[in-house]
């Protein structure tokens, strides 16, 4: 993004990202879950943040119902407001990993440029894309919270999959079969990957 005026001039602090990381025995990372509404999302990111927390790591959930009672309180379901939405929430993550923390984003995002975006706010190598690819058919059938159901009988505008596209990812870190994965086994492939890149290391 591109600031207002010519006169917004970045300032620089005096504190490095070697420094912080020694502070806090960590490195802060972006895992971005992308998927169908009831595609096990939110469910896999608390678990995570869970499994995270015990293991002594500093991890926090970004979750699209969440924010949308307060940070993006103001946005809808067009394409427009759901970019806008990945924007704020891209540079959320992107500011808290910067301080350090294991950021675990659970939106449907549905656009590829929005989440390649979101990508870009985060600092190289930090962010990791996972798709929750629990087909469209098992979203419907579980419909956790009942808008599927609304979404069919044209109560919800704009519903992802019924009436709003979902645009899957080409190249994402993971992929999870979460429709019939169980979600320990979610949860251990999601920190394996996190293991794997290095994330998980004191100081890293
Ligand atoms: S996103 O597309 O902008 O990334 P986000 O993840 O924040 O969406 O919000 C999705 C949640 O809002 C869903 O889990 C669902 O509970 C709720 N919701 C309400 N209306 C819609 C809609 N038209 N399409 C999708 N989700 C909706």
């Amino acid at each position: 993004m591109v600031p207002p005026s010519p006169n917004v001039v970045r300032q620089r602090g005096q504190v490095s990202a070697d420094e912080r990381a020694e502070v806090l025995g960590q490195r802060g990372a972006v895992v971005w879950l992308t998927g169908f509404s009831g595609a096990g999302k939110s469910t896999i990111a608390f678990a995570v943040e869970r499994a995270l927390i015990d293991g002594g790591f500093m991890a926090f959930v970004l979750d699209g119902d969440n924010v949308r009672h307060g940070l993006c309180a103001d946005l809808g379901f067009s394409a427009v407001d759901r970019d806008e939405n990945v924007r704020r929430v891209g540079e959320v993550a992107g500011l808290m990993s910067e301080a350090g923390v294991i950021v675990i984003a659970s939106f449907i995002s549905p656009f590829r440029e929005g989440r390649r975006k979101a990508r870009l706010a985060a600092a190289p190598g930090r962010f990791f894309e996972v798709f929750l690819d629990t087909p469209l058919s098992i979203c419907e059938q579980r419909d956790p919270k009942g808008l599927y159901e609304k979404a069919r009988a044209g109560q919800i505008a704009d519903f992802t999959g019924i009436s709003s596209p979902y645009e899957p990812p080409l190249d994402p870190e993971l992929v999870l079969a979460s429709g019939t994965l169980a979600l320990e086994a979610c949860v251990e492939q999601v920190v394996d990957m996190l293991s794997d890149a290095g994330v998980l290391k004191a100081g890293r």
